[in-house]
C-alpha cells in the first residue's frame, strides 16, 4: 500500500517522529521544571529593623509586622493569604485586616474571618545584640 503512494508513508513517519519528539520533550521538561522550581528558590532576605518594640506594641514594615505578643515578639507577613493584598493593623482590636475582601487575622497570625483560609506566614526573627532592633528573615 505504501508503495502505491510513497508520499503518504513518509508523511506518516514524520508525524510519528514529531509525536515521539513531543512525548520525549514533555516527559523530560515537566520533571525538570518541577525540580528547578523546588531547588531554585530565592534565598531569604534579611531585613534589619532598627527600632525598639514597646511592651504590647508593634512595628509596621512594608512586608511584615513585628508584634509583641504574650510569648514575645513575632514577625508576621502582611501579605493576605487570600489573594495577596497588603494587610493593615487595627491597633484597637489588635487584628490585621485586609482592605480587599476583609479577611481578618489575630495578632498571632491566626485567621479569624473572611475568604482567606490559611493563617499568616511567620518569619524568623532575632533581636539585635544591643536590643535596639531586630533582623527578620523574609
Ligand atoms: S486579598 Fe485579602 S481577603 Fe482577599
Amino acid at each position: 500500500m505504501a508503495a502505491d503512494n510513497p508520499g503518504k508513508g513518509e508523511e506518516r513517519r514524520r508525524f510519528l517522529a514529531g509525536l515521539l519528539r513531543v512525548a520525549v520533550i514533555s516527559g523530560i521538561a515537566a520533571p525538570l521544571a518541577a525540580f528547578l522550581k523546588f531547588h531554585l528558590r530565592k534565598p531569604p532576605r534579611l531585613v534589619t529593623v532598627a527600632k525598639r518594640l514597646r511592651p504590647g506594641g508593634f512595628i509596621l514594615e512594608p512586608d511584615f509586622i513585628i508584634i509583641d505578643s504574650s510569648s514575645g515578639p513575632v514577625a508576621l507577613s502582611r501579605r493576605c493569604t487570600h489573594l495577596g493584598c497588603r494587610l493593615n493593623f487595627n491597633e484597637e482590636k489588635r487584628e490585621l485586616v485586609c482592605p480587599c475582601h476583609h479577611s481578618r487575622f489575630s495578632a498571632a497570625g491566626k485567621r479569624i474571618a473572611g475568604p482567606a483560609r490559611r493563617n499568616l506566614a511567620r518569619f524568623p526573627l532575632r533581636r539585635l545584640g544591643d536590643g535596639k532592633g531586630f533582623v527578620v528573615e523574609i
